[in-house]
């Protein structure tokens, strides 16, 4: 069975959020500027289209992602991108950490204290990471629903229902193969966390955070602007 990760990057450009993620990286990019950061670690890459940026204004930057498919796609587009995982870099190797669109809500309430420990290993006192959760509305008013696609050789259902704090996103894919149709399909779970977490870490202060709409009429997404202590 494919991993769902990769079943994800399969289906990313059918999806087509490349306008909307287009305006969050340049929210991104306006929050790093003035923090004058040089050493930038990208943790969930995907398609490497943010290092791109973070290259054209000179920062040295990689990326990391848990899809082989995408940092395929990433080291495509000329950027430094890897499947290693946090725990391969050295201790304070990089000034600032970014998750640029749902990293965070991928990972589960019970793994999220480790994978912030992870965060924090990497970075200085005082380094950054930057990083963006689902509000309640993004995801009740923005993410749950079902979409189908259809072109002549892939067609594409997504299922995403949002109950008790974790939305469950089923996928199916018929890609054709010659003359017969494969079917690929796998889910993904997110994870709302509520603002309230990230105001009570012991490693991170919660500098300020920034409301980002995307999709629909209200904030989707929050950015944070945490401070390693
Ligand atoms: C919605 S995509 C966003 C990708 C990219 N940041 C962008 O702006 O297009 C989320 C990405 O996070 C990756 N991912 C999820 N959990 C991860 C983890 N624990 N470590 C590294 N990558 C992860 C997925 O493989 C996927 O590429």
């Amino acid at each position: 069975m494919i991993n769902p990760l990769d079943l994800y990057a399969k289906i990313e450009s059918l999806i087509g959020f490349d306008a909307q993620y287009e305006t969050l990286y340049q929210t991104y990019l306006g929050l790093l500027k003035p923090l004058h950061v040089k050493r930038i670690l990208d943790v969930g890459c995907g398609n490497g289209k943010f290092l791109v940026h973070l290259k054209n204004e000179q920062l040295s930057a990689c990326g990391i992602d848990r899809s082989a498919a995408m940092i395929e796609r990433a080291r495509a587009l000329g950027v430094e991108a890897s499947t290693q995982e946090l725990e391969a870099f050295e201790e304070a190797s990089f000034e600032c950490v970014v998750a640029i669109a749902d990293v965070l809500n991928y990972i589960a309430p019970a793994q999220i204290d480790s994978f912030l420990e992870a965060v924090v290993r990497v970075l200085p006192k005082e380094g950054y990471f930057i990083c963006d959760v689902n509000t309640l509305y993004g995801f009740e008013g923005v993410a749950e629903g079902v979409m189908c696609h259809d072109t002549e050789d892939q067609f594409l259902c997504v299922d995403a229902t949002f109950e008790h704090n974790e939305l469950l996103t089923k996928i199916v894919l018929f890609e054709k193969e010659g003359d017969l149709y494969h079917k690929n399909e796998g889910s993904i779970t997110q994870y709302f966390h509520p603002l309230s977490f990230f105001k009570k870490l012991g490693a991170f202060k919660l500098c300020s955070t920034k409301p980002v709409t995307l999709f629909g009429d209200e904030p989707d997404k929050t950015i944070l602007i945490l401070q390693k202590r």
